[in-house]
C-alpha cells in the first residue's frame, strides 16, 4: 500500500535502536525524510548509515537527550516543522514503588509524560495550519495492564494518554491526529536486558527465561520491531486521518479483554 506520505518530514525520538528505529525505518521506506535520535553518537551514526542504505531515504541523525530542553532544540533545528512526530523515550528502571524517591518520580513523569507533551506543544500549531499532522506516542501495554515494579512507567504513560485524549479532539478537524501504540513484549535490546535480569533472579538461562515469558503470550512469541514500525507508519499515513485519540495495543493477545 502506498502510504501517501512520500516527502513528508518526520521526527522519530529515541530511534537509534528498537521500536523507535523500526518506526523510522518504516517511515523512510514510505518515502519520508526522517530525523532519528539517540544519546550515543556512534550508535546513532551507525543506525543512520544502515537506514540510508536499506531505504535509500534522507535520514538525519541528531545526537541528543530528548528529555532535555537543549535536546529538543537540536531536534527542531534539524527539522523545524515536522509533519510527523513519533514520541519515544526510555522508561524508568523497574523498582518497588515504596523505594521511589520524589526525584525519581519527577524524572519518570518528565521522561514518559512531560517530554511528549512539550514536543507536541511545539509541533501542533504548524501542523494545524498546514492541515496535516500525525503524532504517535510509543507508550506501553502496562497502561492497560499494569505490572508491579513498573508503576512509575505505567502511571506516567497513563497520564500522557489521558492528557492527549482531550488534546486529540481539539485538532481532529485540522487533519492532525494523535494516537498511542502500546507495545507488549517486543524483541529489542530492552527486552533482552529484562530477560537477562529474570534469568539471574530465577537462576535459569536467558533462553529459559525467554521461553517462559513467550509461553505467557497467546501468540507464543515476541513481537518483531518491524511489525511495530509498520503499524506506526500506517497511523502516520494519509489514510489514517479518521483515526485519532486511540490506543493500539500490539501484544500478541496478552491483554485478555473483549474491549
Ligand atoms: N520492547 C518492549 O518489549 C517494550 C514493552 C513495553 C514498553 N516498551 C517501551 O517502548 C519504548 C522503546 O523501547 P525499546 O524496546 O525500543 O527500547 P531500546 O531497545 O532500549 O531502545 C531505546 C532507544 O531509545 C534511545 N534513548 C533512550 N533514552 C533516550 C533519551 N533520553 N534521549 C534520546 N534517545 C534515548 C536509545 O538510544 P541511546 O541509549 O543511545 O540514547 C535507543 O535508541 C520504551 O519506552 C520502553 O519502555 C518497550
Amino acid at each position: 500500500m502506498d502510504l501517501g506520505v512520500a516527502g513528508r518530514k518526520a521526527i522519530v525520538c529515541a530511534s537509534s535502536r528498537g521500536l523507535g528505529y523500526a518506526c523510522a525505518k518504516a517511515l523512510a521506506q514510505a518515502g519520508c525524510e526522517v530525523v532519528i535520535n539517540g544519546r550515543n553518537e556512534a550508535q546513532l551514526a551507525a543506525a543512520a548509515a544502515e537506514l540510508k542504505k536499506t531505504t535509500g531515504g534522507k535520514v538525519v541523525p541528531v545526537t541528543a537527550d530528548v528529555a532535555l530542553a537543549k535536546g529538543q532544540k537540536a531536534l527542531f533545528a534539524a527539522c523545524p516543522e515536522p509533519d510527523i512526530l513519533v514520541n519515544n523515550n526510555a522508561g524508568p528502571p523497574p523498582r518497588d514503588f515504596r523505594q521511589l524517591t520524589r526525584e525519581q518520580m519527577i524524572d519518570g513523569v518528565v521522561g514518559n509524560m512531560i517530554v511528549a507533551v512539550e514536543l507536541i506543544q511545539k509541533v501542533i500549531g504548524p501542523m494545524t495550519e498546514r492541515k496535516f499532522g500525525r503524532i504517535v506516542n510509543i507508550t506501553s501495554g502496562s497502561v492497560k495492564m499494569p505490572l508491579a515494579g513498573l508503576d512509575l512507567s505505567s502511571g506516567a504513560r497513563a497520564g500522557l494518554t489521558a492528557f492527549l485524549a482531550g488534546v486529540a479532539r481539539t485538532v481532529a478537524d485540522k487533519n492532525v491526529t494523535i494516537n498511542n501504540i502500546l507495545p507488549g513484549a517486543f524483541d529489542t535490546d530492552r527486552l533482552s536486558s529484562v530477560l537477562t535480569n529474570a534469568a539471574k533472579q530465577k537462576n535459569i538461562t536467558k533462553e529459559e527465561a525467554a521461553a517462559q515469558r513467550a509461553a505467557t503470550i497467546p501468540a507464543r512469541r515476541f513481537g518483531k520491531p518491524d511489525e511495530f514500525g509498520a503499524a506506526c507508519a500506517f497511523l502516520c499515513s494519509a489514510h489514517a486521518g479518521y483515526i485519532t485519540g486511540q490506543n493500539l495495543l500490539i501484544d500478541g493477545g496478552t491483554f485478555s479483554g473483549a474491549f
